[in-house]
């Protein structure tokens, strides 16, 4: 029987060799008749774009990524998207008066795709009631910390500066407030006593990676439930 102390070390090092909590748990993925039709959202690197396609390509999560939309020209997600061979438009967020023009422009591009869900994967912008109204539970985000704690900007510098000792990431239907809404899943990860802010957020990353995914099919099964269409 393992100490406590040691029980804790057990826990940490399982967590940190991949491991992770996360609840709910991800078991098997439910089909979609016709395949789940997703909308994506991105401003940076993307790797959680092609995490979502991955997924697909693995016979995991039954979808079609429709259409990406990023806000800045030439980023690794637009870069991705190329390579995937996945649609791609680019909405400069500079190129609009307020934010609401600019989600107007976005929902138009999204019905115009006809997608169902839209998941804002590493979109750095604050949407508006204009897209969270069009896709009412419908627009998913993915945020690096363990929500409510630290929200908004710099959530994994700012876990390092609190000093805790488990962080993690969180998918959740967005609310008009900033990194609100009802968690769809979470993963928590050990932050260890050397962690940057880049190994942190590298150990996260791995868990969006896995939960994202899985999140997107929850979400679509209550979607296709409510609206009351055949085969989720
Ligand atoms: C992800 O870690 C995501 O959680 C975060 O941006 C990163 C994008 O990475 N999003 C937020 O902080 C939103 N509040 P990626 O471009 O490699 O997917």
């Amino acid at each position: 029987m393992p100490s406590p102390l040691n029980l804790s070390h057990c826990v940490a090092d399982s967590l940190d060799s991949g491991l992770a909590l996360n609840s709910p748990s991800i078991q098997e993925w439910p089909t979609f008749q016709p395949a789940l039709r997703l909308g994506v959202m991105a401003s940076g690197n993307g790797s959680n774009f092609e995490a979502i396609q991955a997924s697909i390509a693995a016979n995991a999560l039954h979808a079609d990524i429709r259409l990406l939309v990023v806000n800045n020209q030439g980023c690794g997600a637009e870069q991705r998207a190329q390579r995937l061979n996945i649609p791609c438009q680019l909405w400069d967020h500079r190129q609009f008066e307020t934010r609401e023009r600019l989600d107007h422009a976005l929902v138009k591009a999204f019905l115009q795709a006809d997608v169902e869900l839209i998941v804002m994967a590493g979109w750095m912008r604050i949407v508006t009631p204009v897209l969270i109204e069009a896709f009412p539970n419908r627009l998913l985000n993915i945020h690096p910390s363990l929500l409510p704690s630290f929200k908004g900007l710099d959530a994994v510098g700012q876990a390092l500066e609190a000093s805790v000792r488990i962080s993690g990431c969180t998918a959740h239907l967005v609310q008009a407030d900033v990194d609100t809404g009802p968690v769809i899943a979470q993963a928590a990860v050990p932050v260890l006593p050397n962690d940057s802010p880049e190994s942190l957020a590298k150990r996260i990353q791995a868990q969006e990676h896995r939960i994202l995914p899985w999140a997107i099919a929850l979400a679509g099964v209550k979607w296709r439930q409510s609206s009351g269409i055949k085969g989720s």
